[in-house]
């Protein structure tokens, strides 16, 4: 069943609107209804079927937000997306810290390499001799360099490949060569592997029409011709290794990617915050859980409203579907020509006045952070508490 509710609960709008009128917050605001969030942790877990899930950092981009996730059981464990940002969790005291994807930042890779207690807490991703390279050209024998292989999860068809351009490594017998590369240096440990299917994680299987029939051809299909290369892959990897964990599928395909026995662990984050990229998705019954207010300034013509801000458009390809939904006050809509805009954003439709509160939900999850310094989590009784975002905490990582 796709997402059961798409607008924020009345307990969310009253503490929000409170602490506004009360000048304790002003909008744009972000607010996350603390029980979606736990209720989406909870069908997360159902959905993993027993694995563990590992959480994605750039979904979340609060500490609050990711030391919440953890305290749900089922979960374990950090996919971060950067060095820095893994030194700067390692810090507040995470540990089991993935960085989902190869640095060449040398600074950072120098920084984990010389501290033992970070270089325990955190591993780095590799697909590459040049990250190894990188790697020891600035790490010690002493303490080794925990490494991962993340291998490519694309389905390959005659002339083309339809998922996430990442890893070069795609066979078994690559695998093991890099595998190999990696045991016969002494500053690096190979222990662990990855394989994000992003074209399953990340493409709706409920849409309608021949749009969605192609859609979950592309999904089965996938997962299909990867369960058994996967499996090879890591096979290969043990063969030099002895691999801690080996990580694949995201929110959107926890229970297809539970069924490969060659994952050890899942991973998730948007899940928790459920953005609308994740509405037509067969089995994410998640409830949206995080939401982004905006006020109302001005008035310019009967049946219009403008609201201050607005206009966080999501990464990805250029397309409708990256730009924020207005979810409340019902029967609110874009401006053809406008859009959602820099500073503000005209919207059609509506009873609206001047100071009144508009409430929109971006299309992706982690990045609505990045426009805050603050997230606030307001609980069913109406009692709010702050998130730091890691924009507030004047983290940034790119
Ligand atoms: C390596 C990797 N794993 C998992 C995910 C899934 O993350 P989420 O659950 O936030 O969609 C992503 C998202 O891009 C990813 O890059």
């Amino acid at each position: 069943m796709p997402t059961v509710r798409t607008t924020p609960a009345p307990h969310v709008r009253g503490a929000i609107s409170q602490l506004i009128d009360a000048e304790e917050l002003t909008a744009p605001c972000a607010a996350v209804d603390v029980a979606g969030f736990d209720h989406n942790a909870r069908r997360m877990r159902s959905r993993a079927l027993g694995l563990p899930i590992r959480v994605a950092s750039k979904s979340l981009r609060s500490v609050a937000a990711l030391r919440r996730a953890l305290s749900h059981e089922g979960y374990r464990g950090v996919l971060a997306y950067s060095v820095p940002e893994a030194l700067h969790l390692a810090r507040e005291g995470f540990d089991d810290i993935l960085v989902a994807y190869p640095s060449v930042n040398r600074p950072a890779v120098r920084e984990l390499a010389g501290d033992g207690q970070l270089g325990a807490a955190v591993t780095l991703m590799v697909d590459a001799v040049e990250h190894l390279d990188l790697i020891c050209s600035v790490a010690a024998a002493a303490a080794p360099v925990r490494v991962a292989i993340d291998i490519d999860c694309a389905l390959h068809l005659p002339g083309a490949a339809i998922g996430p351009r990442r890893s070069p490594i795609r066979t078994p017998e690559q695998t093991s060569a890099l595998a190999r590369e990696i045991a016969r240096r002494p500053q690096l440990r190979l222990v662990g592997m990855m394989g994000y299917e992003g074209q399953v994680a990340s493409v709706a299987d409920a849409e309608p029409g021949v749009a969605g029939a192609a859609k979950r051809w592309l999904r089965s299909s996938s997962m299909r011709q990867l369960a058994p290369r996967r499996a090879e892959c890591v096979a290969a990897a043990r063969e030099v290794a002895d691999l801690e964990f080996v990580n694949g599928g995201g929110t959107g395909s926890l229970e297809v990617s539970a069924l490969d026995d060659s994952l050890t662990e899942l991973a998730a984050g948007s899940g928790f915050y459920t953005p609308v990229i994740f509405d037509r998705f067969a089995d994410i019954d998640h409830v949206a859980a995080a939401f982004f207010a905006c006020q109302v300034s001005r008035l310019p013509v009967a049946g219009w409203a403008t609201v201050n801000s607005g206009g966080w458009i999501a990464s990805g390809p250029p397309a409708p579907d990256r730009v924020p939904v207005p979810v409340h006050p019902p029967g609110l809509r874009h401006s053809a020509t406008e859009g959602a805009g820099e500073v503000q954003t005209p919207l059609r439709g509506g009873d609206l006045r001047i100071g009144d509160l508009v409430w929109f939900r971006h299309a992706k999850a982690g990045e609505m952070t990045e426009h805050v310094d603050r997230l606030t989590a307001v609980h069913p009784d109406g009692t709010h508490e702050t998130w730091d975002t890691y924009r507030g905490q004047g983290w940034t990582f790119r």
